[in-house]
C-alpha cells in the first residue's frame, strides 16, 4: 500500500454539538483524512461518489448531548451508506482492488469512532463493502444501505416470511417502505401498503397488491375488508392501528415496529403497548420492535438479492454535497417517497 500523506485533508458535513441539523450541522472543507497509520490489514479506502442520508442521522443529531458525548468521539460526521471507488487497500485484502466500484453500509463502531459518510472519502473494511454490478449506478446503490438492509432484516430474519404470507406495509412510501413492498413481493408475499393519497400508485408499482389512503380512508375498516393478515411491517410508530389489531391481524399474527428514537415520547408509547390491557383498548398481538443489526452475512445476502430479483433504490431526490442541508430539510420534512441522495460532485 502506498503511503497516504499525513496532510491530506478531505471535505465533511460535522457537527460539534447536538440540535436541530440547520443549527448545528456545518462544512468542514478541510477536515483531516485518513492516513496510512488509520490503516488495519483488511481496511479499504473508498472515495464516496453519493451517499444516502436516513433518520437516524438527524435524530442522533437531535438526541441528548449528554447521550451522544458517550457515543460518539466529536466531531461526528453523519450518513451510513455509500458508493464509491476504492482508493487504496490493506495488506490483506483479497479480490477488491484500487478502481473497483462498491458500494456499502459502514460499520456502527466506526460511525461513533471516525465519522459517517457524508464526506469525501473513507475508511471501510472488506466486510462493509460489496462490489457495485455495472447495471446499478453509484447514485441508486448509494440509497441500498440502511433502508434496504432494515427492510430485508424485517421481513427476511425478523418475520421469517414465506411465500403466500400477507403483510401490511405502514409507511410503504418512504426509504424502508419502497424496498420493503419491492422485496416481499420478490419473496411471493402479498402486500399492502398503507400511504397518503399522492404515493398509492408509487406503491401500486412496487408491486403492493392492495394500498389504502390514510388520509381519506378508514384503514382499521379497509384492513379488516382485505385481511386477515399474517404480520404489520410498522414503519411509523402508531399505537392506534395496533390497539385495532384484533380486526385484521391473524390470531398467531404480530406487528414488527422499526420507527424509535430516544425520546420520553417514543419511550410513552413503547411502555403503554407493552402493559395496556385489552380491556382497556390494548391488543393482544405481540409488538416486537428492533433494530438493524446489518452482520456480514446479511449485508451479502441482502447484495445478492438485490442483483437477482432488480430491486431498485426509489429516489426522492438527489442533492450535490454542498446542499447537503436542503437534503436534510427534505428528509425532516417527512414526505420523502423513497431515498434522498447526496452526490459528491
Ligand atoms: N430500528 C431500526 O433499525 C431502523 C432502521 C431504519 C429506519 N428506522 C426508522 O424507521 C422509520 C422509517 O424510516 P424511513 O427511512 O422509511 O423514513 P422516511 O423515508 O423519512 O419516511 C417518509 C415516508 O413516511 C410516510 N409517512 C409519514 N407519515 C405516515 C403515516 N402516518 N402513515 C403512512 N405513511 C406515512 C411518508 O409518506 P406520506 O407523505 O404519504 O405520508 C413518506 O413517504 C424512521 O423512524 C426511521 O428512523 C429504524
Amino acid at each position: 500500500m502506498e503511503s497516504i500523506d499525513k496532510t491530506a485533508t478531505k471535505a465533511a458535513w460535522v457537527y460539534n454539538t447536538s440540535g436541530p441539523v440547520r443549527d448545528v450541522l456545518k462544512l468542514d472543507k478541510e477536515f483531516p483524512s485518513e492516513t496510512s497509520e488509520d490503516f488495519k490489514p483488511d481496511d479499504i479506502l473508498v472515495d464516496v461518489v453519493a451517499m444516502s442520508i436516513n433518520p437516524i442521522d438527524y435524530k442522533l443529531m437531535q438526541t441528548y448531548k449528554m447521550l451522544l458525548k458517550l457515543m460518539f468521539k466529536f466531531p461526528v460526521i453523519p450518513g451510513l451508506d455509500f458508493a464509491g471507488k476504492i482508493v487504496a487497500t490493506g495488506p490483506d485484502v483479497r479480490g477488491l482492488k484500487v478502481g473497483d466500484h462498491v458500494w456499502g453500509k459502514q460499520a456502527v463502531a466506526r460511525y461513533r469512532s471516525q465519522g459517517g459518510t457524508l464526506t469525501t472519502r473513507i475508511l471501510t473494511d472488506t466486510k462493509c463493502v460489496y462490489p457495485l454490478p455495472d447495471s446499478i449506478s453509484f447514485n441508486d446503490a448509494a440509497g441500498f444501505g440502511v433502508a434496504g438492509i432494515t427492510a430485508w432484516e424485517g421481513l427476511v430474519e425478523a418475520m421469517h416470511v414465506k411465500p403466500g404470507q400477507r403483510v401490511v406495509i405502514l409507511g410503504g412510501s418512504g426509504g424502508v417502505g419502497t424496498f420493503a413492498i419491492q422485496i416481499a413481493k420478490a419473496l411471493g408475499v402479498e402486500v399492502t401498503s398503507i400511504s397518503s393519497t399522492t404515493n398509492l400508485q408509487l406503491c401500486k408499482s412496487l408491486g403492493a397488491t392492495h394500498t389504502i389512503d390514510y388520509k381519506s380512508e378508514d384503514v382499521v375498516a379497509r384492513l379488516g375488508e382485505t385481511g386477515p393478515y399474517d404480520y404489520v411491517f410498522d414503519l411509523i410508530n402508531d399505537n392506534g392501528l395496533y390497539n385495532a389489531s384484533s380486526k385484521f391481524l391473524k390470531p398467531d399474527g404480530a406487528f414488527y415496529g422499526i420507527a424509535g428514537d430516544v425520546s420520553l415520547g417514543y419511550m410513552g408509547s413503547a411502555i403503554s403497548r407493552k402493559l395496556r390491557p385489552k380491556v382497556l383498548g390494548g391488543s393482544s398481538h405481540a409488538y416486537h420492535n428492533y433494530l438493524l443489526k446489518a452482520e456480514p452475512k446479511t449485508i451479502k445476502e441482502f447484495a445478492e438479492f438485490v442483483s437477482e430479483n432488480g430491486i431498485k433504490t426509489v429516489t426522492d431526490s438527489l442533492y450535490n454535497f454542498d446542499h447537503a442541508l436542503a437534503a436534510f430539510d427534505r428528509l425532516t420534512s417527512h414526505r420523502a417517497k423513497g431515498k434522498i441522495i447526496v452526490k459528491m460532485d
